[in-house]
């Protein structure tokens, strides 16, 4: 054998090895070495495939991360439109969904119910072909969701490569199941994030919806995603002798899925209900976050005979629990500034125990729900947590009232700085208008220094408290003077001087960060790391954006009129130049990579206005619009007099009679791709 063929052989062994390990992991739950030692290994697979690029497979374990951040997600049909489920909240709805499946079957289910866990996350379909994973989607409308498939590759415990691959390389299929995170690994993250001054999630499913939506595959791949399987669809050649849900949760565990351990099968539709009500008590016991059980019809055969109404199959429902409360004292309130300046409510309680940990705030939201529900210091209040880690004040027990209570009277003036309160027309919000307001500065300058955006180690929150309080820092652009001021801060307490070299190499470091993050660091209203990356792109650097035309940031695809108003005016407040000038003076980076559209000259579309209707069979409408501005046209929303033509898909609506009346030349998908 030659030298290169065992080279080759050794790295499919250690592919295979590692495989085998992550499945006895993840899937069996029984490892048969220490994490160590996996990392070991994969660590010398890495070393080997470096050294023998022509053996690199997008199917090793060593290719979870893979490729460039990217613009946005493509479009991803599915094969099969993703049904959602029907929901119950009583025993009476769940009796009456037997009766309706005995109706329509004639009899009780044959092969009985499955009993699974309801995850808290995020719906997710995964495509197989010849025994890899070729895509990744999410559900989005049921019909087209996003293909999310270079973040989804990051989850260890999503095979990449099916086990047995070769027996079932001619098989295509569809895995469905849900990508969550443990309650573990997202308060880990969400500790590390306040750390850093980033701002923490709400709950699980957020952070994972969050996270599946990051552009950056290296950034997922640093987050605690899950995923469990639920659901087996053959698209074409079916396998034989899977007639069941429980035998196809089987077979995805032997081809290497996690499946959930909680799954039961049972027959009559009390043990549904005990397994139920089994989970709304023990729920708190578990590792991640559920909301519900699902009850599915066992035989696949049944399941089709039943068939679906509207989105959701007539076969499964779920059962949602009830929302996890308890009473206590409110004893005050409190007012929070944010670094908009928004005023939040918060409720001071006596210590109550809910759900594993004690809750001693909860948000009020604002000054209106204080008002519709009533809420009086003293009065015993029923909290609740939703699922999320910030508890809510969900009503008052009004029986329990001191008779001595009175309306609470909202503060017109700001707890931190004492300037006048404003209401907005229309607005739930109060706000602090004073951009000097202590908390805002601070929330501000924490902002731009935090990990999205410039990114320096050591400005996390508390040492940005420190500064502000010490007169040191007003303004962001004063983070790059800080290093004049060595004495003064060295006689801050808590600081010594290797905090402080660290924080003025993370000061220096920060200037290398591109201008999409200080964009973002600027905290315009409505602007985050997705739309200051799509600025950049469109106007190529800072100052273009700052001299852009209303008109002309409201046409950057994916921005509307809401955010170009923001940022136009952002920076057409005087007190915003010179603090740029002060960043640009520090040595910050403004300028990025214009990215031109590219355009195409078409005498059909140039200069004309385009209105879609209905769905097209080729492309999305996002597709067909994009194709009619590179070729110099504009697609509108509705049809007027001015509209050249309107392009109907199937199922187009009001807005095909609309262009009759007018008599607006009507293209169909045809014909528009003819011209295209
Ligand atoms: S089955 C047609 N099983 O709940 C059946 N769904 O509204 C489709 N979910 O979108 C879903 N755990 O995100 C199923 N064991 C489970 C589930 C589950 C959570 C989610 C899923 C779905 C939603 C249903």
């Amino acid at each position: 054998m030659s030298s290169k063929e065992s080279l080759r052989r050794k790295i499919e062994d250690l592919r295979k090895e590692l495989n085998e390990h992550n499945y006895r992991y993840y899937v069996l739950a029984q490892p048969s070495i220490s994490d160590r030692e996996f990392d070991r290994l994969l660590k010398e697979l890495e070393t080997l495939e470096a050294e023998n690029p022509e053996f690199v497979s997008p199917d090793s374990p060593t290719a979870r991360v893979s490729g460039e951040p990217t613009k946005l997600f493509p479009p991803a049909t599915h094969a099969i439109p993703m049904l959602s489920l029907a929901n119950t909240y009583s025993k009476d709805e769940v009796l009456e969904f037997e009766r309706r499946i005995k109706d329509l079957l004639g009899h009780a289910p044959k092969d009985g119910y499955t009993c699974e866990l309801k995850f808290d996350g995020v719906a997710m379909s995964l495509t197989y072909e010849n025994g890899k994973l070729v895509r990744g989607a999410t559900r989005g409308d049921g019909v087209t969701g996003d293909d999310v498939t270079p973040n989804v590759r990051t989850i260890r415990m999503i095979p990449l490569l099916l086990r047995n691959a070769k027996k079932y390389a001619d098989l295509k299929f569809e895995v469905r199941g849900e990508v969550f995170m443990s309650l573990e690994g997202f308060r880990k993250m969400n500790a590390e994030r306040e750390e850093l001054g980033d701002p923490p999630f709400a709950n699980p499913r957020n952070s994972t919806a969050g996270t599946l939506k990051t552009l950056d595959p290296r950034e997922v791949a640093k987050r605690p995603l899950s995923f469990t399987a639920y659901q087996l669809q053959f698209i074409g050649k079916e396998e034989s002798g899977l007639a069941t849900q429980t035998s196809r949760l089987e077979f995805l565990k032997e081809l290497g899925f996690p499946v959930s351990q909680y799954t039961r099968h049972v027959q009559t539709i009390d043990e549904v209900m005990a397994f139920a009500m089994e989970w709304q008590e023990k729920r708190e016991s578990l590792p991640f976050e559920i909301d519900g059980a699902v009850i599915k019809v066992n035989s696949l055969a049944e399941q089709s005979e039943l068939g679906q109404v509207a989105k959701s199959p007539r076969w499964a429902i779920a059962y949602k629990f009830e929302a996890r409360q308890a009473k206590t004292i409110l004893g005050g309130i409190t007012l929070q500034v944010g670094r908009m300046g928004t005023i939040t409510p918060v409720a001071e309680l006596e210590p109550v125990a809910l759900t594993g940990i004690t809750i001693r705030r909860a948000t009020l939201h604002n000054s209106d729900e204080i008002e519709r529900k009533d809420i009086r210091i003293g009065d015993t209040v029923i909290i609740e947590r939703g699922g999320d880690v910030i508890p809510k004040v969900a009503g008052v027990d009004h029986s329990k009232r001191p008779k001595d209570s009175k309306p609470f009277h909202y503060p017109k003036k700001c707890p931190a700085c004492g300037s006048p309160l404003v209401h907005p027309e229309g607005e739930v919000n109060w706000y602090c208008e004073n951009p000097e307001c202590p908390p805002q500065v601070v929330a501000r300058i924490t902002h731009f220094a935090s990990r999205g955006a410039m990114d320096i180690a050591g400005l996390g929150e508390q040492s940005v408290e420190q500064f502000v309080a010490a007169g040191m820092l007003r303004t962001i652009d004063d983070i790059y003077s800080l290093s004049s001021k060595q004495d003064e801060l060295l006689s801050l307490e808590r600081m010594g001087e290797k905090k402080l070299e660290n924080l003025f190499a993370g000061i220096e470091k920060s200037k290398l960060q591109p201008p999409e993050k200080l964009l973002f660091g600027l905290g315009i209203r409505h602007v985050g790391t997705n739309i200051a990356k799509l600025l950049i792109r469109a106007f190529g650097s800072i100052d273009a954006v700052s001299e852009a035309t209303m008109e002309a940031i409201d046409e950057v695809e994916a921005i509307g009129p809401e955010i170009a108003r923001s940022v136009y005016e952002y920076f057409r407040n005087p007190k915003i130049r010179p603090i740029l000038e002060k960043l640009r003076k520090a040595g910050l980076s403004f300028t990025g990579e214009k990215i031109k559209r590219e355009t195409i000259e078409s005498a059909f579309f140039k200069g004309k206005t385009f209105v879609l209707t209905g769905t097209l069979s080729s492309m999305t409408r996002d597709e067909a619009k994009e194709k009619i501005e590179t070729r110099g046209g504009k697609a509108t929303g509705s049809v007027s007099k001015k509209t050249d033509y309107v392009l109907a898909g199937v199922e187009a609506g009001s807005k095909l009679e609309k262009a009759q009346e007018l008599g607006v030349r009507v293209l169909t998908e045809e014909e528009f791709l003819k011209e295209l």
